[in-house]
Order: structure tokens, then C-alpha cells, then sequence
């Protein structure tokens, strides 16, 4: 069971656990709440959120708005109320500091290199490192003058211009890049279309939808005519799938766990991951499926019964980047073991999720072999409990308190506060659902 064991709550002690059981209501999901934030930003009139994520990384996004002209604020009951400003939003007087998030850094610049002033945005050491020429790219075909350091990394300094259209085809699959080209395309002449190599999750194009905007989806190309105008909405947050994830591999560690997790995202851009679950033997099942503002939700009922393991491939990597890292963690209790092809994305993440993940599990005394897109990670095997480090990234700080569940003996993991990028009260949900 894990237990902050420090005041300033960068370490957690993990012990093993019997069984999981129990009902955990888990934050509103990540990717819809940044993009709404967005989008009620330029939209007219003020929205309100129900249950908006709980993330840091979402925070990010909110005070990047605030510094933009937009006021929010977090209302009594938790909701989230964003004062629209419409299209044009105000230049910021400093530098827009996106966090740990590239979600922020990469769907915001979408917006501001339409807009009529320059604007600079920089994050983290993490996210200092990642990535950014795939939306530098399209956005300069577009009109928009982007500066950023060597190799088309953060800061980004952007000087927004009028836009034109595009048609561009990613190189990467990358639902980040989609919705940034698609946030463009709003402030663009002409009708701007993104053809991309593998469907990604289409919550930017919902969103957008949601917001009063025409947008066109046929297959895994999506488009939408520039100059419309959006309009506040009210909604109500579809819980996380994706740190849902973590109880449903905690409930697969243990035959006879049960977990209830109501009113989670079934989107089915997302919703691969509950296919490969039961694949792998986890008992899933969905009940009250409804819909808000054009996603699906419901309530997830998951048992463990024999955790078998599989291969992870293609678009399926894709469409489980996020939940990789614990499937991972999870994989050397599993009969069959795990193999993770095409993950090369997997690098580039919050960390190198290839090699901290590794890191780990040699840690606990697994053998894994790393690859340079992907890993493979026999079955049966036994781990011990470890000394190990969230190397600051939230999805692998909560990986490893889950993997902690079945290993013998105590572990630590230093860096846990990082689970608040995404989660920050994972740690005591987790705690709720397990019994020693
Ligand atoms: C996200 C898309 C994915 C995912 C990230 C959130 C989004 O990133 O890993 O956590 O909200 O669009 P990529 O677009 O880089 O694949």
C-alpha cells in the first residue's frame, strides 16, 4: 500500500498488497480539459467546467490563459469558469511558462500564431527537451514566424500572423499536432485539412464541435474552415482513462480484485486500451453509457482473475502511449510476458519511457530488454521491492507504485509528487483500494 512518507511528499513507500477492491471516481480527463480551457478562451461568453481535471499540467494551461487577457477562476463546487475573450486575445506581458506540459505548448501555439502580437512560451527541464519542430513545421507553412532553441526545442518565441491554410500530412502520429493545426485553421483563410498516419484521439475535433464550430472527420482526415466563431459552453468532465489505467493494472495483479471506476471517457479513440485489457485477461465490464458534448462516458467494472500478457503493436501503440509505461510495470507478473513494438514516441515523452521504465524494473530485479522502439519483458517472474525514481515523470511515478502491489518487500519511490502533473491525489486513491 503506498503511504507519503514525507512532509514535502516527493517520496512514496509502496508495500505489497493482497487484493484491490473498492470504487475510486477519478479526475476529469486531461486532454479534454486542456482544450477546452483553450477554446472557452477564445470563444464568446463564459463556460463552466464540471469536474475539470485535477492536473498541474491543466493549471499550466488555465494560468497560460490568464497571462493571454482570459479570467478564470475555480468556483465553490470545484467547477471551472472561463471568462471567454473571443478570438482575439490580449499579447502577454510575460513569457507563457507551459510547465511540464507539452499538451499546453504544443495545442497553445496553434492559437497564438494566429493572433495579432508575438508571444514566448518556455516549460520545464522536461519539456525543454522535447520536441517541438512537429508543430513549428505546419504552423510556419501556415504564416507564422517560430523561433526555438537548437534542434526545435522550447522556448518557442512566436510571432502570430495571418494565417492561411494548409493541408498537411504529419510525419508523426500525434493527436497534439493535430489539434494544434486544427486551433490554427480557426484564425486561417481557407479551409485547413490534417491527414494523419494513424488515428489519433479526436478530442480537439469534439471539442471544437462542442464550442459551435463546423468540423469535418471522414477516416483519419480532418477539416475545418477558418474565421468561425465559438461559443461557451457548460460540460461536465468524462473521468480520465488513462489514469483510470493504473486501478484497472492494479486490479489485474490480484484474481479476486474488483474495482468500479464510474463515469470514465469511453471515447474510442481512447477506449483500445479496455480491448487490450481483456485481452490480457483482465473481466471488464461497461454500464450507463452516456454522452457529453459529443464524448461517451460510463462506468467500468474490471476483476482480476489471470493476468496473461500480449504484444502491443502499430496503432495500438499509438492509441496507448499513455497507458504503456504501467502496462509495462506490470508485465514481468504476467504468464506470457509483454512485447511493446513502435514506441519510438515512448522517448520523447516526460522521460525516455523506454529507459526509466527499464531502469525500474532491473531495480526490482526484473530482467527487460530495451529497444530502440520498444522492449520485451518475459512473464513469471518475481520482483523485489526497490529504491526507485519517478525520474520526474507522472505516469511513471504511478507505474511504479502499482507494480509495487506484487513485489516483496518495501518500495520507495523518490520524486512521487510528480503524479500531480496528471493526478494529484492518486497516491491516497490508490491507497484507498488496496489492503495489505
Ligand atoms: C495527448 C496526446 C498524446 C499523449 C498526451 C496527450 C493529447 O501525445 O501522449 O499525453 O491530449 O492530445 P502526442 O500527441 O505527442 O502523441
Amino acid at each position: 500500500m503506498p503511504d507519503d512518507s514525507t512532509a514535502d511528499g516527493s517520496k512514496a513507500i509502496a508495500h505489497p498488497a493482497r487484493a484491490v477492491r473498492g470504487v475510486v471516481r477519478i479526475p476529469g480527463d486531461k486532454s479534454i480539459s486542456h482544450r477546452y480551457a483553450m477554446l472557452a478562451a477564445i470563444a464568446e461568453g463564459t463556460s463552466r467546467f464540471q469536474n475539470f481535471s485535477a492536473a498541474r499540467d491543466c493549471v499550466s494551461t488555465l494560468d497560460c490563459m490568464a497571462k493571454l487577457g482570459c479570467e478564470w477562476k475555480r468556483l465553490e463546487d470545484g467547477t471551472i469558469e472561463v471568462h471567454g475573450v473571443g478570438p482575439w486575445l490580449k499579447a502577454p506581458s510575460k513569457v507563457l511558462d507551459c510547465g511540464n506540459s507539452g499538451s499546453t505548448m504544443r495545442m497553445l501555439s496553434g492559437i497564438l500564431a494566429g493572433q495579432p502580437f508575438s508571444s514566448e512560451l518556455c516549460g520545464d527541464e522536461s519539456l525543454s527537451r522535447r520536441p517541438m519542430a512537429r508543430i513549428i513545421k505546419p504552423l510556419s507553412e501556415m504564416g507564422a514566424k517560430i523561433s526555438s532553441s537548437e534542434g526545435g526545442r522550447p522556448p518557442l518565441r512566436i510571432q502570430g500572423r495571418p494565417l492561411k491554410a494548409i493541408r498537411y500530412k504529419p510525419a508523426v502520429a500525434s493527436a497534439q499536432v493535430k489539434s494544434c493545426v486544427l486551433f490554427a485553421g480557426v484564425f486561417a483563410e481557407g479551409e485547413t485539412v490534417v491527414e494523419e498516419p494513424i488515428r489519433t484521439r479526436d478530442h480537439g475535433e469534439i471539442a471544437l464541435r462542442a464550442f459551435g464550430a463546423e468540423v469535418e472527420r471522414i477516416g483519419n482526415t480532418s477539416r475545418i474552415l477558418g474565421g468561425q466563431r465559438l461559443r461557451a459552453i457548460e460540460a461536465h468532465v468524462p473521468g480520465d482513462l488513462s489514469s483510470a489505467a493504473f486501478f484497472l493494472c492494479a486490479a489485474a495483479l490480484f484474481p479476486g480484485s474488483q474495482i468500479t471506476l464510474p463515469g470514465i471517457l469511453m471515447n474510442p479513440t481512447r477506449a483500445r486500451l479496455l480491448d487490450i485489457l481483456v485481452q490480457m485477461g483482465l473481466k471488464v465490464s461497461v454500464a450507463h453509457l452516456e454522452e457529453h458534448q459529443g464524448e461517451l462516458v460510463g462506468t467500468i467494472e474490471a476483476r482480476g482473475v489471470a493476468w496473461m500478457g500480449g504484444v502491443i503493436s502499430g496503432a495500438d501503440t499509438a492509441a496507448l502511449i499513455d497507458e504503456i509505461p504501467v502496462l509495462a510495470a506490470i508485465a514481468p507478473y504476467s504468464v506470457g510476458g509483454l512485447e511493446v513494438r513502435d514506441g519510438k514516441e515512448l522517448r520523447v515523452k516526460e522521460s525516455d519511457r523506454i529507459a526509466t521504465v527499464a531502469t525500474n524494473l532491473r531495480k526490482m530485479g526484473a530482467e527487460i530488454e530495451e529497444r530502440p522502439d520498444g522492449m520485451k519483458i518475459p512473464g513469471g517472474q518475481r520482483l523485489h521491492g526497490a529504491e526507485l525514481d519517478s525520474f520526474g515523470d507522472h505516469r511513471i511515478a504511478m507505474a511504479f507504485a502499482v507494480a509495487a502491489l506484487r513485489a516483496e518487500g518495501e518500495t520507495t519511490i523518490h520524486g512521487a509528487d510528480a503524479a500531480g502533473v496528471s493526478y494529484p491525489t492518486f497516491f491516497d486513491a490508490l491507497r484507498s483500494v488496496t489492503s495489505e
